[in-house]
């Protein structure tokens, strides 16, 4: 999934996951997870990463790199994968392009999430999320049913540090610069899926499922294509 932060991948890995029982990775959610070890268990790389995050900076390729191999069984789930923020930079996708090449893993879409800049700045200013079981929230948009408490387990909401303005203009800054020529990158291999992330995120979702579908028919439609040229090649 392709997107400037805010605009809702998080929201529709999740919908997706739910309904398609793919397995759901998004390094941000390592990188905080990893936020709330203690001190003493975190590596001077994992450090160094967490700063950058509250910065609102890419963390360096190296070490996101090093945690999705660690996570390599995801890409190996039967029920397939969704990438949530990864890759984010011309190498992260080189790096995934020859680890897939590898497994004989094949990508079926990427998904290229567009939105008004004002109304991503609207999302991230009101996002609200749980600190026990993680459910995101918007305060207008998607509001609890009892103010600052998780419908799901009744933990507490929290405003995530990188959702300051500061922080936000730094993440916006760094979408354009190292992760939207990522658009162009799966365009040119006929991977990509723009959907409009306007409406209700049932609305985005079936979008998205629809525009998934008709990539994979046209993938599909190509191999018999390239596999009947070869037959009448022989
Ligand atoms: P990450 O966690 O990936 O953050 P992000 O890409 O900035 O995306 P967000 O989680 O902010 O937004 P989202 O698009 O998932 O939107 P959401 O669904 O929550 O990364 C965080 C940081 O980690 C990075 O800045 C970086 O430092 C580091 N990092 C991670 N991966 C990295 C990598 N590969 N390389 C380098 N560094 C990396 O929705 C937002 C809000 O909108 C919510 O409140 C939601 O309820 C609401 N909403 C969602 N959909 C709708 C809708 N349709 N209508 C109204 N409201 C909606």
């Amino acid at each position: 999934m392709l997107g400037a932060p805010g605009v809702g991948k998080g929201t529709q890995a999740e919908l997706l996951h739910q309904h398609l029982g793919a397995c759901h990775l998004s390094t941000g959610d390592v990188f905080r997870a990893a936020g709330r070890l203690p001190e003493c268990q975190l590596s001077l790389a994992m450090k160094a990463a967490l700063e950058c995050m509250r910065r609102g900076e890419l963390v360096p390729d190296s070490t996101v790199w090093e945690m999705v191999r660690e996570r390599l069984g995801c890409l190996r789930c039967g029920g397939g994968f969704i990438l949530d923020g990864f890759p984010r930079t011309l190498t992260q996708a080189e790096s995934l392009q020859r680890l897939l090449n590898s497994e004989g893993i094949d990508v079926s879409a990427v998904v290229s999430y567009e939105l008004p800049f004002s109304e991503i700045v609207a999302r991230l200013g009101g996002r609200r999320t749980c600190e026990k079981c993680k459910s995101v929230y918007h305060v207008t948009e998607r509001p609890s049913k009892i103010s600052g408490r998780c419908d799901h387990c009744e933990g507490n909401l929290f405003q995530r540090e990188d959702d300051r303005p500061e922080s936000i203009k730094v993440r916006l800054e760094a979408y354009e610069r190292s992760t939207a020529p990522l658009i162009d990158f799966y365009a040119r291999r006929g991977l990509l899926a723009r959907v409009e992330a306007t409406g209700s995120p049932h609305a985005i979702y079936e979008r998205t499922v629809a525009k998934i579908e008709s990539l994979r028919f046209k993938g599909f439609a190509n191999k018999l294509w390239a596999a009947a040229e070869n037959r009448r090649d022989t």
